[in-house]
C-alpha cells in the first residue's frame, strides 16, 4: 500500500488524550486531521490511516458516540485506542465486557513483536485507564499483547490491517508510545514523508488566506510570541493594508514590555501595521476589589473584546469585513474547557471569555496557530525569521500581571498542619503551615482550588529531590492543599507561624512593586545566561505579611508545552541571591520558591 499520502485522521471519541494523539502524530512528521465521530468516509480519501480515540462512555451505552462502518472500508489501516479498540473490536463482532478497572501502569506482554511492536521489548510498561475490556476477539482477529488484567490489549486483523490497543501510546508514561504509533505510521500505514511543523508554513498561509477571503484582519497582538507569529503569518498571507495589529497596554505588563514589542515588529517591517492603545487605568478600575482567579479572567478578556470594538469603530472600521486574529494556541483551548466543551474547565484563558467564544460561533475570529503547542510555535516562529530573543521568550499570559497578583476577600492566620502533614514536614528537615490563601491547580483532570502550604528548612538547605518528594506528598495526602513553598529569604527571625493574609484585591502599588520582583528576576537571569535554563519564570505578590508587608513566590518552572511541568532546579546559592535581592524592596516581607509541579499546581497560581 506505497503512499505518497501524509495525512492521519483522529477520530475524537471525547477522550482527554485525543488532541495529544495528534501531537504525537505530528512528532513522527504527520499531518493529522481531528475529526467527528460521524465524519463521512468519502471526507478522509486523502488520508493514510485512521485513529479512533479513547473515550470516557461504554461501547453498549447507547448515548456513546459511534462511527460510520465505512471507515472500516475506506482500505487504509485502522488503529483504534482504549474506547477506539473496543469499539472496534464490537463493530467487528467481538465481546467488550465490563471489568474492574485497570488505571495506571501495566506492564504489557507482547506476543506478536512485529507491525505495531516492531523493535520494542517483549515486556513494556504501558498506562492504562479503563473498565470495559475486550474479551472476545472479532473472527479473523488475533491477540497481539496482554496485561495481567487484560488478556486483549492488543489485538490486529492483519489481513485487513486494523488493530487495537487497550492502553494509551499517547501519553508518556507508555514507555514505548512513541515507538508503537511510529511503527503504525511507517510500517502499517507506509507513510515515509516527514513534515515539520514549519512545513506547515504554506498550508497555513493558504488557509489563511481562503478564510479571511476578501475581508480583513484586525489583529489582538501582546508582544508574546503567538500573538507575534499569528501576526506574522497574517501579514505573509494578505496585503498590508488588509491587515491591521492593536496592542493593548493594560498596565499589566512586565516592564519594558510595549517598547520591546514595537522594535520587534519594527524589524519585521511591520510596526506601521500596529496601533497601541493605554488601557492600564481603565484595567485597574475595572478590576478593583475582585479577588475570584476565573471572575478576574473574565473581566480581562471583556475588556479586550470592548478595547478592540471601540478601536475599530473609532477607526471606521466596518465589522461586517474584518476578523478579529489572536494568537490562540492549544492549551489555551483545552484549559478552558476544550473546543467541543468535553474537558473540564481548569482556566478560562483570556482568549476564550463568552464573547471571543459567540464571534467564533459567529465565524468572526481567525486562529491561525489553534491546533499548535508553544514549542511547535517557537519553530514555526524561528522559520518565519524571528528573532531568537522573541521566539524563546518566557511565555507571558494575555491577562498579564492580573493573574499573578494574589488577591484575598478575608483575613487569616497561618494555620497548624495535620499531624500527619506535619510529620511528613518534619521527616523532611523542615518546619510547616496552612495559610488560607488559594490558588489554581489541576489534579485528576479536574480543577482545584486550594490553600498554600508553606515550609522553612531548618538550616536553609535546598535538596531539591527532598523537595519535591515533600510537595508530592503533602498534596497527595492532604486533601486541603495543591501547593507547597519553601522560604527563601526575609531574614532569619521570621517565623511562618506569624504569617497573617491580609485582605487585598488588585492596586497599582501591588502591580508595581509586582512589575519590579519580576524586573530583578529577568535582569539576573539574563546577566547569569539562565534565561534558556527555565521554561518560564513565573513571579507571583502574594498578601501573605509578617511585618505589614507581602511576600513574593518565584516560580521557575520547566515544561515541553505547558501542559505538564517541573519546578525548576535553579542552582540554591544564585536563587537566595535572587530572593535576598527581592526582600530589599520596600514592601516585601518575604520571598519563596514554588516547589510544586504540575500536575498537582497548574503553572499560574490564578
Ligand atoms: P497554567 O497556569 O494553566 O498555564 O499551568 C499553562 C500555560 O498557559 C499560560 N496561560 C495563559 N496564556 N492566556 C494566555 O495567553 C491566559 O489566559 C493564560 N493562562 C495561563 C501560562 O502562563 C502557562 O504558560
Amino acid at each position: 500500500m506505497k503512499t505518497e499520502k501524509n495525512r492521519i485522521a483522529v477520530i475524537d471519541l471525547g477522550g482527554q488524550y485525543c488532541h495529544l494523539i495528534a501531537r504525537r502524530l505530528r512528532d513522527v512528521g504527520v499531518e493529522p486531521t481531528i475529526c467527528a465521530p460521524d465524519v463521512a468516509p468519502k471526507q478522509l480519501q486523502d488520508c493514510a490511516g485512521v485513529i479512533l480515540s479513547g473515550g470516557p462512555q461504554s461501547v453498549y451505552n447507547p448515548e456513546a458516540p459511534k462511527i460510520r462502518r465505512g471507515l472500516l472500508h475506506l482500505g487504509v489501516p485502522v488503529l483504534g485506542i482504549c474506547y477506539g479498540h473496543q469499539l472496534l473490536a464490537k463493530m467487528l463482532g467481538g465481546h467488550v465486557t465490563k471489568r474492574d478497572g485497570e488505571y495506571g501502569p501495566a506492564q504489557l506482554d507482547v506476543k506478536v513483536s512485529d507491525t505495531l511492536f516492531r523493535k520494542t521489548p517483549r515486556s513494556q510498561q504501558v498506562w492504562m485507564s479503563h473498565a470495559d475490556a475486550v474479551t472476545r476477539l472479532p473472527k479473523g482477529a488475533a491477540a497481539m499483547a496482554s496485561t495481567e488484567r487484560c488478556e486483549n490489549a492488543a489485538f490486529a486483523d492483519f489481513r485487513r490491517h486494523l488493530f487495537g490497543v487497550q492502553f494509551h501510546p499517547e501519553v508518556v508514561h507508555t514507555e514505548h508510545g512513541q515507538d508503537i504509533l511510529k511503527n503504525f505510521v511507517r510500517s502499517v500505514c507506509k507513510i515515509r514523508k516527514r513534515s515539520a511543523p514549519t512545513d506547515r508554513i504554506p498550508l497555513l498561509i493558504e488557509q489563511i488566506r481562503q478564510t479571511v477571503g476578501e475581508r480583513s484582519v484586525f489583529f489582538l497582538v501582546s508582544g508574546g510570541v503567538d500573538s507575534t507569529v499569528a501576526f506574522v503569518l497574517c501579514a505573509r498571507a494578505l496585503p498590508k493594508e488588509r491587515i491591521l495589529g492593536l496592542y493593548v497596554d493594560t498596565g499589566l505588563m512586565r516592564e519594558r514590555e510595549t517598547a520591546e514589542l514595537r522594535a520587534n515588529l519594527a524589524a519585521l517591517g511591520l510596526v506601521d501595521r500596529l496601533m497601541v492603545r493605554d488601557a492600564s487605568a481603565l484595567f485597574l478600575k475595572k478590576l478593583r476589589g475582585v479577588t475570584e482567579p476565573e471572575k478576574k479572567r473574565h473581566i480581562i478578556g471583556r475588556l479586550f473584546v470592548e478595547i478592540q470594538s471601540d478601536a475599530m469603530q473609532e477607526n471606521g472600521i466596518d465589522p461586517a469585513h474584518w476578523l478579529l486574529g489572536q494568537g490562540t494556541i492549544y492549551p489555551d483551548t483545552i484549559e478552558s474547557g476544550g473546543a467541543a466543551g468535553r474537558a473540564a474547565l481548569i482556566k478560562t484563558h483570556h482568549n476564550r471569555c463568552d464573547e471571543i467564544r459567540e464571534l467564533i460561533r459567529q465565524g468572526r475570529v481567525i486562529e491561525p496557530l489553534s491546533e499548535f503547542y508553544k514549542d511547535e510555535v517557537r519553530q514555526v516562529g524561528r522559520a518565519l525569521g524571528l528573532a531568537p530573543r522573541l521566539t524563546h521568550r518566557w511565555p507571558f499570559p494575555g491577562p498579564g500581571l492580573a493573574i499573578r497578583c494574589l488577591c484575598s476577600t478575608i483575613r487569616g492566620k497561618a494555620e497548624r498542619l495535620s499531624s500527619a502533614s506535619a510529620d511528613t514536614v518534619r521527616a523532611a528537615g523542615c518546619r510547616g503551615v496552612l495559610l488560607p490563601l488559594q490558588s489554581v491547580g489541576v489534579q485528576g483532570d479536574e480543577r482545584t482550588y486550594r490553600k498554600v502550604v508553606a515550609v522553612r528548612h531548618d538550616t536553609g538547605r535546598i535538596d531539591y529531590d527532598r523537595m519535591q518528594e515533600l510537595s508530592t506528598a503533602l498534596c497527595n495526602v492532604h486533601t486541603e492543599t495543591n501547593r507547597v513553598i519553601l522560604f527563601l529569604a526575609g531574614g532569619s527571625k521570621l517565623r511562618l507561624e506569624n504569617a497573617r493574609i491580609r485582605r487585598t484585591s488588585i492596586t497599582r502599588q501591588r502591580v508595581e512593586l509586582l512589575r519590579k520582583a519580576d524586573f530583578i528576576v529577568r535582569m539576573v537571569m539574563e546577566a547569569h545566561g539562565l534565561t534558556d535554563d527555565v521554561w518560564q519564570f513565573p513571579v507571583v505578590l502574594a498578601p501573605i505579611s509578617f511585618r505589614g508587608g507581602e511576600t513574593i513566590v518565584l516560580r521557575p518552572v520547566n515544561s515541553e508545552d505547558g501542559m505538564t511541568a517541573n519546578f525548576a532546579r535553579l542552582p540554591p546559592r544564585f536563587l537566595k541571591g535572587v530572593a535576598r535581592k527581592i526582600a530589599r524592596l520596600a514592601g516585601v516581607d518575604a520571598v519563596f520558591l514554588d516547589i510544586t509541579n504540575k500536575p498537582p499546581a497548574t503553572i499560574e497560581w490564578e
